[in-house]
């Protein structure tokens, strides 16, 4: 993770960094820095801590220059402090780098800058070797100079280097880490994401793996690891900044939870003609290719594997064919069983995350043929996967994932039905009862999101409890899950999920009074079990909280409170039933005063293992 951002141009680059850097919080916040190229040298300023920490340490000092580079830093080599914070500048204080990913065989290069060049390291970081590497190597040609250092270095990374004895030049080099160069007037970028730079332009190049980008304020080249000059096509961002900034709500969480309905809308909408039949332009499965598949992996991490878990029942019911849903860092060593008649299909909001890209390399590795559901546009989970279907949730910039969600699970139904017509395992009457339910669900949220000032209240009355269990039956487990995700994630809570018919096995020795249970029992074919599953944690006195469809009054019976939701059918009711835990978790985080867009520990895009 880390989010980097340079530019070069007329201006104070201090400004335009400062502001970049705030859009890219999302990718860590431990610390942050700068450095400008001043008519005194190249000057750097970093401090331990979140970008506005930076901003008052620098707020009373004459900082100028038209180029420089910034950086928010998620620790992974050196513990969060002002010292390990970047921009790193080398001994010689001729080259300062800003660096997201890992440099693998930091220690050796670390050793052989030492002994051969008595270089004194003064970070406990693995970034640092590439500001001295890049300095001994320079022998008056900053380019040639990159191109020698990342010849010698392992890992993934994306970085940005400003030289002392090159003014108004920005070079920066991709090798498996996010990076983009944006095309201004006058002035041009590099940045981690599209956020950054949104405010300034919405003309931006995707650089690919091993391609070096140098940025003077009229000029961005693409070279490939040769040398060679690249064509690339501008990409034209149609994001608008309100996009990503939060209109009027207090946490970009609570923005993004209301914007579901609309980025259902979308998702759905983009795949559907006139006839309501799917359509999967840009995806090139023919219906023998589906019919060669005996076996389907989905691999995801966090909120997207609990998106996979629904694609698994939803795939199984309707298009008849084994689906195994896994963790990404688990796939990765496992040696699958994955090959040529496998589909592998790969879900991520970013497609940036590590473990998916290094599982779906795997998966394509032996051969499986690879769908990747994702939502940021050019994105290395996108452009390393056969086959991309795109989420349309726009931008999402709260760390805890909410409209990615309900969008990937749109793309999990629209999968199943698209391959349950073609392998002819569903009639055309339920195609088209699914997909009019599907249809009807953004309004069903309005109406749960109307009821808000509920789970706000009860929420208020909830929030300084120590343990929660969210329990659930068939999708409702899934979605169990994800529940506890998100109140975990924000609020600092110890919650746990768990399949509701396990807990006598084992877990309902921790029922007590002080315990809440939050019950999700929207499953009609599995209501009558749920209710013993409540009965039994109730009569261990838990707090309960149950969700239910509306009209179904008996489990009011059993239950402390009820959270009803619109009546639908059971397949779809996992696009209903997380929205009031998204909202429960955000209200008790709010209650409890957390930094909720920016929890602790966490960062959006987690580009390391
Ligand atoms: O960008 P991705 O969807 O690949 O991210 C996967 C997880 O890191 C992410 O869903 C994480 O679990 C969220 N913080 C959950 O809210």
């Amino acid at each position: 993770m880390c989010g980097i951002v340079g530019y070069v141009g007329s201006d104070n680059a201090r400004d335009y960094i400062i502001d970049g850097l705030k859009k890219l919080e999302y990718r860590g916040y431990d610390s942050a820095g700068i450095a400008l190229q001043t008519e005194d040298g190249i000057i750097v300023r970093k401090k331990k801590g979140k970008i506005a920490n930076l901003e008052q340490e620098i707020s009373g000092e004459k900082l100028y220059g038209n180029t420089g580079i910034g950086h928010t830093r998620w620790a992974t080599h050196g513990a969060p402090s002002d010292i390990n914070s970047h921009p790193h500048i080398s001994e010689d204080e001729s080259i300062a780098i800003v660096h997201n990913g890992i440099v693998e065989n930091y220690m050796d290069l670390k050793k052989w800058l030492n002994d051969e060049h008595g270089i004194v390291f003064k970070t406990e970081t693995d970034s640092e070797v590439i500001a001295q590497l890049i300095s001994v190597l320079n022998k008056g040609d900053l380019e040639e100079a990159v191109y020698q250092a990342v010849s010698m270095m392992r890992g993934a990374y994306a970085f940005g280097v400003i030289s002392k004895n090159e003014p108004n030049k920005i070079i920066a080099y991709r090798k498996d880490a996010p990076l983009i160069a944006g095309l201004g007037k006058g002035c041009n970028f590099i940045a981690s994401d599209i956020p950054a730079l949104l405010k300034y332009l919405n003309k931006i190049y995707l650089i690919e793996n091993d391609e070096l980008v140098i940025c003077t304020p009229d000029r961005v080249e693409i070279k490939n690891k040769e040398g060679q000059t690249v064509k690339r096509d501008i990409l034209q961002v149609n994001w608008s900044l309100e996009d990503a900034e939060k209109d009027g709500y207090e946490h970009f969480m609570l923005k993004e939870i209301h914007e579901q309905p609309k980025a259902i809308r979308e998702t759905l909408t983009r795949r559907l003609d006139e006839n309501d039949n799917i359509f999967l332009d840009g995806i090139s499965l023919t219906k023998e290719e589906l019919e060669n598949f005996n076996k389907v992996y989905i691999v995801a991490c966090g909120t997207a594997y609990h998106a996979g878990l629904v694609g698994k029942y939803v795939i199984e019911k309707m298009a008849r064919i084994p689906v195994e849903v896994d963790i990404a860092s688990e796939f990765r060593y496992r040696d699958p069983f994955v090959d040529d008649k496998t589909l592998f299909i790969a879900i991520s909001q970013s497609g940036e995350t590590l473990d998916t890209l290094a599982a779906l390399r795997e998966a394509k590795s032996k051969g499986a043929r690879i769908l990747s559901v994702v939502n940021v546009v050019g994105s290395s989970v996108a452009r390393e996967s056969d086959d991309v279907f795109y989420t349309w949730a726009g931008p999402e910039i709260a760390v805890a994932s909410t409209k990615a969600y309900t969008t990937q699970l749109i793309c999990m139904y629209l999968i199943a039905l698209y391959m349950g017509r073609l392998r002819e395992t569903i009639s055309d009457e339920y195609y088209n009862s699914i997909l009019s339910e599907l249809k009807a669900t953004p309004a069903k949220i309005e109406k749960i999101l109307d009821k808000a000032g509920e789970i706000e209240n009860l929420a208020k009355y909830l929030y300084n409890r120590t343990n929660v269990f969210f329990i659930g039956r068939g999708l409702d487990s899934a979605v169990a899950y994800e529940g506890s995700l998100k109140l975990k994630e924000i609020s600092y809570i110890n919650s746990f999920a768990i399949a509701a018919g396990e807990l006598k096995h084992g877990t309902i020795a921790l029922m007590e009074p002080e315990t809440i249970v939050i019950s999700l029992a929207t499953q009609d074919s599995l209501f009558e079990k749920m209710l013993s599953n409540i009965v039994e944690v109730k009569a261990r006195m838990a707090h309960v909280v149950s969700v239910a469809k509306e009209g179904n009054t008996k489990i009011e019976e059993s239950s402390t409170e009820v959270i009803y939701i619109p009546q639908c059918t059971d397949e779809v009711s996992p696009l209903l039933t997380v929205v009031p835990l998204q909202l429960f978790a955000y209200y008790v985080a709010r209650e409890k005063g957390e930094d909720i867009d920016k929890p602790r520990n966490l960062a959006k895009s987690v580009t390391v293992e």
